[in-house]
């Protein structure tokens, strides 16, 4: 059978203005008056590369991302007990296997569904898609996130290399829709990275968003199988050239047939360390 001919689709991603301020999201009702900076409001229609004919070139130092086979012999997501006691072992395993690291700390995870119409809250463990292009931690908050999960260790684990991947996984089903791009991280720069305040009444976190720039080369997977899983660095304490954050985003793709089953995954966050 001929391989299909699509190379790359169109679509909208959703980049965030630089305005010279943060953009900032409260998790809780800010006080009257105050000034609301949303991010996500530069919407760009950009061409999404099809990455599988690449996939065995990628590498997460350079791109920022791998893909890579997983297995699918685990499938208990619906039981958060069973994933932590189960699943974590296999992706620390995994991490270590296509990273090198010495020591993998997993430190939460996050089961990605559309949310029923009628539940409007979030849930930390239960979300939907992120129609927003971004990365996961700062160079601020990278190893602020070492500091609180490792509190006893962290100034002698900070001396060392840390970084950060996501393991990113469809749950039981092929991703049919919504699926994952990236942005080649040696085609953004330090300037399109624009931090973003994550407002808790008790703190405040930050992650990156970005800002469009003509050079980004986006990829993606179509039809990426349920034994596989994507290996996102989402930050990295070298600071030699390798990448050290990776713009990515949830697209809405203009050829997903509209019967098309719903995407389910989900992402295991690690800390990796050398
Ligand atoms: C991630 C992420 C978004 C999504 O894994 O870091 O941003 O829609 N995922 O799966
Ligand atoms: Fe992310």
């Amino acid at each position: 059978m001929l391989m299909s001919a699509r190379r790359s689709v169109r679509a909208t991603l959703n980049y965030t203005v630089d305005n010279g301020r943060p953009p900032d999201y409260y998790f809780y009702e800010p006080d009257p008056g105050t000034e609301l900076n949303p991010p996500g409001t530069d919407a760009r229609e950009v061409e999404i590369h099809d990455a599988w004919s690449e996939v065995g070139q990628l590498s997460a130092d350079r791109e920022g991302f791998e893909l890579h086979d997983f297995g699918a012999a685990f499938n208990a997501f619906d039981d958060d007990a069973a994933v932590k006691r189960d699943f974590y072992p296999q992706v620390v395993e995994h991490v270590k296997r296509n990273t090198g690291a010495k020591r993998v700390v997993v430190f939460d995870h996050t089961v990605r569904k559309r949310l029923p119409a009628d539940l409007k809250v979030q849930t930390t463990v239960q979300r939907p898609a992120v129609l927003l292009v971004h990365s996961d931690y700062t160079v601020a908050s990278g190893p602020q996130r070492v500091r609180d999960i490792l509190p006893n260790e962290a100034d002698a684990l900070l001396k060392r290399r840390v970084a950060f991947y996501n393991v990113w996984k469809p749950l039981r089903e092929r991703v049919h829709e919504l699926p994952l791009a990236m942005c080649d991280a040696r085609t953004h720069s330090e300037g399109d990275m624009l931090r973003m305040d994550l407002k808790y009444r008790e703190r405040t976190g930050e992650i990156y968003v970005m800002r469009h720039a003509s050079t980004h080369r986006w990829m993606y997977f179509p039809q990426m199988e349920a034994h596989q899983a994507l290996l996102l660095k989402t930050y990295d304490s070298e600071t030699d050239g390798r990448a050290r954050f990776m713009g990515h985003t949830a697209f809405e793709d203009p050829t997903t047939p509209a019967d098309a089953p719903k995407r389910e995954s989900i992402e295991v966050r690690t800390m990796a360390f050398f």
